[in-house]
């Protein structure tokens, strides 16, 4: 009979010591070892991070041979929800590489999750897909668009710069909007306070932009992103708008975050959000390519019976989904 991996769960403490110093190479960014350690413990000690986060990994004679994220989060599909498991930051020490211990992981790491019920996991690989599409992983439709600022229709608007008092209105907005999508992450109270803390990192360079529109006292659109001079691009995290005859608020916003700068670059927006843009100039990611592979019965007859494919008009999640 084969014995079954069993996965740790690394305590946050040994997580910073054995796993952040080889890794912040690859995915510090623009911020400092220190920030990336912060950043790290802001979410791990979040309500976020203490009910829907963790890290786990294998240990071969006792040391850490491979590790990763697992991030809870709810796929709502029409009226019905699924269980998702969320994988990132995927690593295996240099000198270990090549020896089956990611491969060992993921699968122990699906394994677990299909005992406890979940119904899918989910991941943006960085590296060729092939290594997780051989763990049952499906690609799904990940490209970027680009906008030329000067291209946008314009529309006469006054624009507001948007600050914490405005939190509330923008989840509504949200939560509007989202609702007219077939599929979408939920965003729970505490979705939004895992999105709070990651609007705050410095793991890309840039300003951040938070704008909106209102009619009278309520917001009816708006958009969020960073303004990367360096780049000369306004880049577009999401956006939202309340009333669906005024999709063309979007692109005036867009035009007004943009400012001075050339252009406009995002992940392809999801369904109905996409339909706001005009058409750009849309590329295949290299990375952060979103991939899923159905673990129940239900997700997978759900997903057999609709699977994304390459030409569809919009991708299936925003960038702030990313892990
Ligand atoms: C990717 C990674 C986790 C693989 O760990 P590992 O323990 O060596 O993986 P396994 O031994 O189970 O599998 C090895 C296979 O992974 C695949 N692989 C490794 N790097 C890869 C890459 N960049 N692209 C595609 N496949 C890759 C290869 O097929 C390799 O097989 P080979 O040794 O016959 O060439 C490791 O290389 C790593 O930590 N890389 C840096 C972090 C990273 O990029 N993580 C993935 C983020 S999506």
């Amino acid at each position: 009979m084969t014995r079954r991996l069993r996965l740790d769960v690394i305590a946050p403490d040994d997580y910073v010591r054995d796993v952040l110093p080889h890794s912040a190479a690859l995915w510090a960014g623009s911020r400092s070892f220190d920030e990336y350690v912060d950043e790290f413990r802001a979410i791990a000690s979040s309500a976020f991070g203490k009910r829907r986060f963790r890290t786990v990994g294998l240990r071969i004679d006792g040391a850490l041979a491979a590790s990763c994220k697992r991030y809870e989060r709810t796929l709502r599909c029409g009226d019905r929800t699924y269980k998702a498991a969320g994988i990132g930051a995927v690593f295996t020490p240099d000198d270990l590489r090549g020896r089956g211990y990611a491969t060992a992981m993921l699968g122990a790491f699906l394994d677990a999750e299909r005992d406890a019920g979940t119904d899918l996991a989910y991941l943006f690989s960085d590296i060729h897909p092939s290594f997780y599409e051989r763990l049952g992983f499906v690609t799904l439709p990940s490209r970027t668009i680009t906008l030329r600022a000067d291209s946008l229709p314009g529309r006469r608007l006054t624009v507001t710069a948007l600050g914490e008092a405005d939190a509330s209105a923008v989840r509504r907005l949200f939560d509007t909007f989202d609702t007219r999508r077939p599929y979408a992450f939920a965003r729970t109270p505490l979705d939004w306070e895992w999105q709070r803390l990651r609007a705050t990192s410095r793991e890309h360079a840039g300003q951040p932009v938070h704008l909106g529109v209102r009619h009278g006292r309520s917001l009816t659109a708006y958009v969020t992103g960073r303004r990367v001079p360096s780049a000369d691009s306004f880049v577009l995290d999401e956006f939202a708008y309340a009333n669906p005859d005024e999709a063309d608020l979007i692109p005036a916003l867009l035009r007004a975050a943009a400012g001075d700068l050339r252009t406009i670059r995002a992940w392809l927006p999801p369904t109905i959000a996409r339909e706001a843009l005009p058409r750009g100039a849309v590329r295949p990611r290299t990375t952060a390519l979103s991939m899923l592979v159905p673990l129940s019965a239900s997700f997978r007859a759900a997903f057999n019976a609709n699977p994304p494919d390459r030409n569809d008009a919009a991708d299936p999640c925003w960038s702030t989904d990313h892990i």
